[in-house]
């Protein structure tokens, strides 16, 4: 996921400016604009990771003011993301209210929080309750583990015996972008952009050994290099969870391919980055199969997880 190299100092910058100036900064100049609309999108990626009422009611109105009157300093692209934002926003505040999280006390064992990982805690609380909700023969299809923190927490919840199994779908191959996720090193051999992981994956996973199954492959929508991942057991998906991005084409097969092994009332689908602000493509799909996924469970961060009815 890239950075801003200097992130940290332009925003400083940027709030030095702006308070310095802010007697005479014409309240609808392209720099307080500019910077009323990144706050905007700060606090709207807020909210979508806790889907907080009270901060969507706040969202909404800083949306609204920025959309009613559309300035042309911000041009059309940012008043797309700002749109679909505020779309986004409104359909969230229309769901009902999140009880307390049942995994709020859950603890992750302290190897399951070495594992270098792109979720947050939370999330991974949410994880290790959730193997505990499962039952005792459940499958599951897991698409997206990278090095394995999400499908460690899952095992963890699900404890003895080992009736239940993962088949956890990835390219399993290194790239650039993942490097930001792992600032220290945990293993000596570390992969480069190309190199395969799996052997890293199966290491998380290790102790749960036979019941995660790693298929290494790439999907794609394109017919001819694209590899379809298949569901091989007579069981039902009990849980499905995919961290592969928000890319609708991928999310299309995903569901061509695994939604006949459904079952509804008891199948739950987790998307890990359904909280993220560029998610459109996500909601889209969410929204498109609303007759068949209502919203379920919100932890603390960008996952969530549906009910498949
Ligand atoms: C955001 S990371 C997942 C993070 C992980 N769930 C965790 O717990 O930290 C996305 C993963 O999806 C994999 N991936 C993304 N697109 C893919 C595709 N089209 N086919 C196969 N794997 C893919 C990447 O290799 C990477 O491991």
């Amino acid at each position: 996921m890239p950075r801003l190299p200097h992130a940290r100092e332009t925003a400083a910058r940027v709030l030095t400016h702006v308070c310095e100036q802010v007697d005479w900064l014409d309240r609808r100049s392209t720099v307080a604009e500019t910077v009323r609309a990144a706050a905007a999108v700060l606090e709207a990626s807020e909210f979508l990771r806790t889907e907080d009422r009270t901060q969507g009611l706040a969202v909404s109105a800083l949306l609204d003011r920025l959309l009613d009157a559309p300035s042309t300093a911000l041009g059309p692209e940012r008043l797309e993301l700002l749109a679909g934002l505020r779309s986004h926003v409104r359909t969230l505040l229309r769901q009902p209210d999140w009880p307390k999280a049942p995994w709020a006390d859950v603890v992750v064992s302290s190897a399951g929080q070495d594992v270098p990982t792109m979720l947050t805690e939370p999330t991974m609380r949410f994880y290790k309750w959730l193997g505990g909700t499962l039952s005792e023969r459940a499958r599951i299809a897991e698409f997206g583990p990278w090095l394995g923190s999400s499908t460690r927490c899952l095992c963890e919840g699900m404890g003895e015996p080992a009736g239940q199994s993962v088949d956890a779908y990835d390219s399993f191959v290194w790239s650039g972008w993942m490097d930001t996720y792992v600032p220290t090193r945990p293993y000596g051999d570390w992969p480069r952009p190309g190199d395969s992981f799996l052997s890293l994956f199966q290491e998380t996973v290790r102790p749960y050994h036979p019941r995660v199954v790693a298929h290494p492959c790439w999907i794609d929508d394109s017919l001819d290099s694209g590899e379809r991942p298949a569901w091989d057991h007579l069981e039902l998906v009990e849980l499905l969870v995919y961290d592969m991005g928000p890319d609708r084409a991928l999310l299309d097969i995903i569901w061509e391919v695994f939604s006949p092994h459904f079952e509804p009332e008891r199948t739950l689908l987790v998307f890990n980055e359904y909280g993220k602000v560029h998610a459109s493509a996500l909601w889209d799909f969410c929204d498109d199969h609303a007759d068949r996924l209502r919203p379920r469970y919100k932890p603390d961060g960008t996952a969530k997880a549906f009910l498949y009815v």
